[in-house]
């Protein structure tokens, strides 16, 4: 039983073997990318921060803070937290680098590991890859519609199609404490009506209760007071702007009321991605993010503005695969090497080198010795031609090209094996 256990992945967590890679490359792909063409920087922080970065920023009364960190004790007794999220990482580094003298805004993205110790379910594990965008030191709605942009377009570049975005606001320090006197005066009436946890939420963070998943909440949430009819003034402009700019950009959004999100250091603008099929809903949002003003302060001293957003990797890629999707075949590899003996050995490794610079994928198998089990391979691998090289050529300077269609052997100069094979590429 025991060693049953010590060789699984801890709960939550799993392997990305290698014919899963194709995915996850894709995703960086096509995540740099876009990241290139509106001018983002990559940044990446330590796995590990400071507990108190994220108690901080993320704030007390979340469920992530409460009961979804990995914590641990340095031996000099510090508490290091395995990151959650990468929002908070980023502005503590922006303020540790000094980086608002930097010409701002300043546009950072990432991509990694994050870690959550959340109930293992469909779309849900401990650790997850996320990749990131956020823009820090700019106020305008525009941002907030070029990020919601940026995520469409990742979306659309790996061919996932009917995805939404759901937006709201939620308000400010000038509007929101008023508003949640409000909804917590109207939730008291209906304790009884809420589950166990959304009555620790009422006190706590009463904004939570809005996005309980459980039916008697959202019947008691249907019609509570809304955030957007109680905006001050700022938060309203701010908002009827952004929603300008998706109008605009031709962009499918829904106005959803409920939608709070799970960090508390969110201001105005929050958004989230879903994909409308049956197993879009059941992995839930693709993606998510919005506007955080206030973070560079409660961590630091200046006031910075913010906004970004981050996508989920495992949900995409479990979509893409639900939806077979397949992009343009990589470059094929139509050339195996094969070798017999030690001088032929050492030669092919020089050769190898040759092929790569040229840009030529191929095929080897240099720790075999049989030509008879190198040729089975590379008919396995499928390729166009076999090059063979054996003591006899290596002697001589020529090299054996054999067409795996017609069967055909023919002798080569070792010194033109280049341009051949890239002559033969070309017609076929
Ligand atoms: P988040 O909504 O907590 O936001 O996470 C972003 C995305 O990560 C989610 O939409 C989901 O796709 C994925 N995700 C979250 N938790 C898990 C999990 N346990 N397993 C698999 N996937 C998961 C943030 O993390 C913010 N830092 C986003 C942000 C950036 N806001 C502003 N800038």
């Amino acid at each position: 039983m025991r060693k049953k256990i010590l060789l699984q992945t801890p709960t939550g967590m799993h392997d990305i073997l290698p014919e899963e890679q194709k995915y996850y490359q894709k995703i960086f792909d096509v995540v740099s990318e876009i990241a290139k063409f509106y001018h983002f920087q990559r940044i990446e922080t330590p796995i590990l921060e400071r507990t108190d970065l994220f108690l901080r920023s993320i704030g007390l009364a979340t469920d992530i803070v409460q009961k979804e960190m990995f914590s641990l004790k340095t031996k000099g007794g510090d508490s290091l937290t395995l990151r959650p999220e990468g929002t908070a990482p980023i502005a503590r580094a922006f303020i540790q680098h000094g980086m608002q003298n930097l010409p701002q805004p300043l546009k950072l993205w990432y991509f990694g590991p994050f870690f959550r110790s959340e109930h293992p379910q469909a779309g849900r594990y401990r650790q997850f890859w996320q990749f990131g965008f956020e823009v820090l030191g700019a106020k305008s709605p525009v941002i907030d519609a070029q990020i919601v942009q940026i995520f469409f377009n990742i979306f659309q570049e790996l061919k996932l199609k009917n995805i939404i975005v759901k937006v709201n606001s939620i308000g400010d320090k000038a509007c929101r404490p008023y508003y949640k006197k409000l909804l917590s005066s109207y939730l008291k009436y209906r304790i009884d009506e809420l589950c166990e946890d959304c009555r620790r939420r009422l006190k706590e963070n009463p904004l939570r209760v809005l996005d309980c998943k459980e039916e008697k909440c959202q019947r008691v949430t249907y019609n509570a007071p809304q955030m957007i009819d109680h905006l001050c003034e700022e938060c309203r402009a701010h908002f009827k702007e952004f929603l300008e700019y998706l109008e605009e950009l031709g962009l499918p959004y829904q106005l959803d009321t409920r939608l709070v999100r799970g960090l508390d250091y969110y201001t105005k603008t929050v958004f989230e991605f879903f994909e409308e099929s049956e197993k879009g809903k059941e992995i839930g949002a693709l993606a998510g993010g919005g506007r955080y003003d206030d973070l560079i302060k409660i961590l630091g001293k200046q006031d910075v503005p913010g906004v970004g957003g981050a996508g989920g990797i495992e949900r995409i890629v479990s979509l893409i695969k639900e939806k077979a999707i397949k992009w343009p075949k990589e470059k094929k590899v139509e050339i195996f090497l094969a070798q017999l003996g030690n001088l032929a050995k050492r030669k092919s490794l020089v050769l190898i080198e040759n092929f790569r610079k040229e840009g030529i994928p191929v095929f080897e198998s240099l720790d075999r010795d049989s030509l008879k089990a190198q040729l089975r391979l590379a008919d396995k691998l499928g390729v166009r031609y076999t090059l063979i090289l054996g003591q006899k050529e290596v002697l001589e300077g020529t090299i054996l090209l054999r067409d795996m269609i017609s069967g055909k052997q023919e002798v080569i100069k070792l010194d033109k094996v280049l341009p051949e094979i890239k002559k033969r590429l070309k017609k076929s």
